[in-house]
């Protein structure tokens, strides 16, 4: 395995690899590695003959007064964990590498920004959006692997793949998740005992949406009811949203008719989380 902290030598690698008529992956992570991380490079591994993984905590991504300082950096292990599971190629640049001195140009994506995280962490998306497409640009991969886990982020990348022609396939794989159903983030580092098992609600809260909608209930806002209902049994979580989305739009809807994405964030003592499902309602 070879690591990489600059933008020239990973096109060097890159460009050696492809010229072997190698498939490349890109999986893009801020570190501090585990499970769900680790199951987005094994599928980069089956699927590609050359797999790079990015490491690089994007500080654009991060609003004032979020945890980008206090952001778990364990590189040693991370890399100890790309070596075990195959990956070719690390990519560890520094924040003046990826946005030199001035940086002055950002990519943002309309609409699908606005509701859910985008309410609640401004400028956020704009972040994601511009490191990937620098990442992109980097590497010029032919797939990127994202999880559902981020769902919204997801559905961004993908509108901003789609709209500026980017050349590269993008894959989302479904979230890794604790036994008791929480899904695996490295912000759970940041959580007590206590919150842990208060955390396991989250996931609680979106199993009943999708038992609901199977037992024939469309209506969004009884729904999301029920929903907040299970997150109050622990009271020390503080609800940001519980939302029940169109898959695709994003756009707001009063009765589930099409595929859905039940999305919700807390804030559980230091930790900001987030999770959902996607949820159909089959054949009519
Ligand atoms: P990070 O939070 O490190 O996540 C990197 C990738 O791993 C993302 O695509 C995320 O959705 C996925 N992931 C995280 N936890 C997961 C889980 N439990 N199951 C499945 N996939 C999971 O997301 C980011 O970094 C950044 O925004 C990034 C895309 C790297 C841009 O800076």
């Amino acid at each position: 395995m070879e690591i990489a902290e600059t933008t020239t030598s990973v096109r060097e690698k890159v460009k050696a690899a492809r010229s072997q008529g190698k498939k490349i992956g890109l999986v893009p992570t801020m570190g501090a590695l585990h499970i769900g991380h680790i199951a987005l490079i094994e599928r980069a591994v089956q699927d590609c003959d050359f797999v790079v993984v990015s490491i690089f905590v994007n500080p654009t991504q991060f609003c004032p007064g979020e945890d980008l300082e206090n952001y778990p950096r364990p590189l040693e292990t991370d890399l100890e964990i790309c070596e075990k599971t195959g990956v070719d190629l690390v990519f560890t640049p520094t924040t003046e590498q990826m946005y030199g001195t001035a940086n002055l140009t950002w990519v943002t994506v309309d609409k699908l920004t606005e509701p859910l995280c985008g309410r609640f962490r401004p400028g956020h998306f704009r972040g994601v959006t511009t490191v990937c497409a620098k990442l992109f640009n980097i590497v010029l991969p032919d797939v990127a692997y994202f999880g559902q886990k981020d769902g919204q982020q997801a559905i961004v990348i993908k509108k901003m793949v789609a709209d500026l022609n980017m050349p590269l396939q993008i894959v989302v794989c479904t979230t890794i998740r604790e036994p008791d159903g929480l899904a695996v983030s490295s912000r759970n580092q940041y959580l007590t005992a206590q919150q842990k098992k208060d955390a396991a609600l989250i996931y609680q809260s979106l199993r009943k949406c999708e038992e609901l909608v199977g037992g024939g209930v469309t209506d969004t806002e009884s729904i999301i009811a029920e929903m907040r209902q299970i997150l109050s049994r622990a009271p020390a979580m503080e609800i940001e949203y519980v939302n029940i989305l169109d898959a695709e739009t994003l756009e707001q809807i009063d009765s589930i008719d099409r595929k859905v994405l039940a999305a919700v964030a807390v804030k559980l003592g230091q930790a900001r989380l987030i999770d959902n499902i996607l949820v159909d309602v089959g054949p009519q």
